[in-house]
């Protein structure tokens, strides 16, 4: 098996409580120091990023992996875990094929991780549970970028029972909500467990288990859904809208199904009547940046989904945070934009 040109890239929605280290996780994952740049630490807006498989691939250090997973990569989507953020926490969890919930594994569960839990529940997303932070555990010997059981084995035996012990406390936690899971590598079938995967976001333990695991869940779960049509109209949702020198406003979008171009016609929601514009510029983020932080946008004629991109058009001022983005014909145009108004 390879890579099929013809799938769509699974969104990977990042949930949990705040601090936990959502952003830290997909700083190891993209080489990158977008969580010291926040402000306070703290995130408050949905992110997106690319991670092609060749960069999954070397991060697992196998490559023979790219012969076994099909999916052309994974994009991943960060939320904000602050409470005041439910919202948005919604949105990222109703956006994605899978999802990873990160708990720190020296606080345990917090009201946000329950809650992503309830939206991924209410969504039926398969998911992965990360416990981050080991490297905290008292007398933690790390071991930079190690797979979880090879640092495991090296530690004392003291280490070992403390970490088993605060393990064990999430998995009954999980218990308690529902969800039957047990330590990653123990997981005969993912359809019927949860999988926990301790790691460190900061060494990188673990890391490239939490790729692979990412990678069979993708291939398990989704493998009948990610076909697309290539040339389908592209359906979206505005993360953000943002002034841009040069561009006037623009809308940061996920787009999650089919394929949009410049010089479509497409159909935004806002708080008033839905907007409707054609594009201007399509401006994609280098692959491995944070559509949030890019500063260096590729223009391209043409996108498929799943993918983050900034759209350039007139008269996007009252778009809505959230809202669909909706690419349209002539003929669908008018019922489409009944259909947007009546999403807002
Ligand atoms: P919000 O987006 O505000 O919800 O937070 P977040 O979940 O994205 O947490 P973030 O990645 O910003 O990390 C919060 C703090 O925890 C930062 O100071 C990180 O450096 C620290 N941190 C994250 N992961 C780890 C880890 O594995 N080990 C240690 N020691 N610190 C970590
Ligand atoms: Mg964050």
């Amino acid at each position: 098996m390879a890579v099929n040109e013809n799938l769509r890239t699974p969104i990977v929605s990042v949930m949990g409580h705040v601090d936990h280290g959502k952003t830290t996780l997909l700083d190891m994952i993209r080489g990158s120091a977008v969580a010291e740049g926040e402000a306070g630490a703290i995130t408050q807006h949905i992110g997106a990023t690319e991670v092609p498989i060749e960069n999954i691939v070397t991060k697992c250090g196998d490559p023979s992996l790219k012969d076994r997973f099909i999916v052309p990569g994974l994009l991943f989507i960060d939320t904000p875990g602050h409470h005041a953020f439910t919202s948005l926490r919604s949105r990222g969890g109703a956006l994605a094929d899978l999802a990873i919930v990160i708990v720190d594994i020296n606080e345990g569960f917090m009201p946000q991780t329950i809650e992503s839990l309830h939206i991924l529940k209410r969504f039926k997303t398969p998911f992965v549970v990360v416990a981050n932070k080991i490297d905290r555990i008292h007398g933690w010997n790390p071991n930079k970028n190690s797979s979880f059981l090879a640092s495991y084995n090296k530690q004392s035996e003291r280490v070992k029972t403390d970490l088993d012990n605060k393990f064990y406390d999430i998995v009954g936690e999980l218990y308690n909500l529902g969800f039957n899971s047990e330590r990653f590598d123990r997981v005969g079938d993912f359809q019927r467990n949860i999988g926990v995967i301790p790691i460190s976001a900061v060494t990188g333990e673990g890391i490239s288990d939490v790729l692979m695991i990412l990678l069979g869940l993708a291939q398990k779960f989704l493998e009948g859904s990610l076909h697309y049509t290539a040339k389908s109209p592209g359906i979206g949702t505005v993360l953000e809208v943002k002034e841009e020198k040069g561009l006037g406003t623009t809308i940061d979008t996920i787009l999650y199904d089919g394929t949009i171009k410049k010089g479509d016609i497409i159909v935004v929601g806002s708080l008033g009547d839905p907007i409707q514009t054609k594009i201007r510029a399509l401006l994609k983020p280098r692959p491995l940046s944070e559509i949030k932080a890019e500063e260096k946008f590729q223009q391209v004629a043409e996108v498929t989904a799943a993918v983050g991109v900034k759209i350039s058009a007139p008269n996007l001022e009252g778009a809505l945070a959230g809202a669909p983005v909706r690419v349209v014909s002539p003929e669908t145009i008018d019922a489409i934009t009944a259909e947007v108004k009546s999403e807002i």
